[in-house]
Parts: structure tokens; sequence; C-alpha cells
């Protein structure tokens, strides 16, 4: 039975606001009015505004690739979950694994940051996963665990919450992990949500890390993998189509 994928596009720190126009221009055209309620894109901050009205033409919804803890304030640098709001973001990733590695964000970081995306109405999409050393040394669900734990520590009951499993040595690196790693993975953060948040038990979870039209398939079809979270190849609207197609085709 084909089910509604999501298919969630990270832009990361590419692009510029009139290559986001163009973008926005040519998927707007490429898609259905069925296949863009299964879209998201998470475009760097500042082509956020130039991209809402051609996106909204298809209801293409809009996320922020991070946000501060705090709605406002003297935080340098940062971005206002209430601003992204109000220039029609509805999600917002949390604890993208480049945040963590780069820019040294934690776990209580995380929990900060879904409370108020929650109390304010977005949809956090908690990013969660093992590096490579991890791995290596059996301590994956120990660390996933952690992260869940920590980052759904202050979430608010009622609301919205989407989770992605982004194994970081599968991030940029064109090394996908096999299906039995996702099934194993996402039917563990299942379980876990059931035990410990069981209002948030049926929140989508979204794969991430080399997700390419030619491997969609595949992992579409494993129980609890509930869309994707692609990062290289939402870059161009041929491929990052040809993942939701290939994913429920
Ligand atoms: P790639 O699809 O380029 O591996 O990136 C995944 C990712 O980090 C999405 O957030």
């Amino acid at each position: 039975m084909s089910r509604a994928l999501i298919c969630a596009g990270n832009w990361k720190m590419n692009k510029n606001p009139a290559e986001a126009m163009a973008f926005a221009d040519e998927l707007s055209k490429a898609c259905t009015a069925d296949e863009a309620k299964s879209l998201v894109l998470f475009p760097p901050a500042l082509c956020i505004s130039s991209l809402t009205g051609s996106l909204a033409t298809k209801s293409i919804r809009l996320g922020g690739q991070n946000c501060h803890w705090q709605p406002s304030g003297a935080y340098t640098g940062e971005n206002s979950a209430e601003v992204l709001k109000s220039m029609g973001v509805t999600h917002c990733l949390v604890g993208h694994s480049e945040r963590r590695q780069y820019f040294s964000e934690t776990n209580e970081m995380m929990a900060r940051k879904v409370k108020l995306l929650q109390s304010l109405d977005l949809m956090p999409v908690l990013c969660i996963g093992e590096t490579l050393e991890e791995r290596e040394s059996g301590e994956t669900k120990q660390v996933l665990e952690r992260q869940l734990h920590v980052g759904l520590s202050e979430s608010v009951d009622g609301k919205g919450l989407w989770l992605a499993y982004e194994p970081v040595w599968a991030i940029g690196t064109g090394k996908v992990a096999t299906p039995e790693q996702v099934a194993e993975i996402h039917l563990f953060i299942r379980a876990w949500l059931k035990q410990n948040k069981p209002e948030f038990a049926a929140s989508p979870i979204l794969y991430g890390g080399s997700v390419k039209p030619e491997n969609a398939k595949g992992l579409a079809s494993i129980q609890d993998v509930d869309g994707f979270l692609v990062g290289g190849a939402s870059l161009e609207v041929s491929s990052f189509l040809g993942i939701l197609r290939a994913s429920v085709g």
C-alpha cells in the first residue's frame, strides 16, 4: 500500500536568492499539487523571503535550518524562530549533525529549541545520528537514546514533532546506510518513542544520508521510514523530485 512520504530538502549553505527563486519556479511547475504536499524545503535563511511567493502557489512548505532557543534578544548572528514563522516558515531543523559538529551544539540546546518551536506551533525536525567511530565501537543505540532523551526532555505535549535519523558517516559521503541498518534504527526509534514519549509515537521518522533517486525506492519500502531528509540531491529539481517519485512509484 502506498503512503504519503515526506521529501525534505536541506540546501545547507548553498544557493543565493536568485538561484533559489529559479529553483522554486522550476519546482512548482514540475510537481503536481499532490506531490507538492510531500515536499518541504530548508533553504538558507537569507533565501527564505525570495521563495515564499512561488512556493506558496503550490503550497510547498518551507523550513529553517536552525534557530536560537530564545525568541529574540542579544544573540548576534542567530536566527529567530518567531521571525521565521512570520516569514511563512512552518518547520525548523534542530540539531543537524553539522550544527553539532562545527558549532558545538549540545543535546541540552536541542531540548530548548524543540520547546520554543513547539510553543510557537512550528514543527521541530530533531536530527539524530551516530558518528562512524560511535557505530564501530557499538555505541549507536546509546548515542541515539541520549540524543532522544535529552533532546526531547522539554518537549510540549499536544504539539507536533518530526525526527530525522541521519548517520553522520552517511552524510555527503555517498555511503548510504544499508536497508538493514536503517530498518533496525527506525524500529529502535519508534520503540523508544512508544515507551518514553507516547504522545509522539506516531511522529514521522525521516532518513537522511546520501539519499538519491537510485536508492530511494528501496529505503522507502522500509517500515517506519516516513520520508527523507535530502542534502546534495535536493539542490537540483530533477533529483529532488526524482527521489519523491522513486519512493512512491
Ligand atoms: P546528503 O544527502 O548530501 O548526504 O546530506 C544529508 C543531510 O545532511 C540532510 O540534512
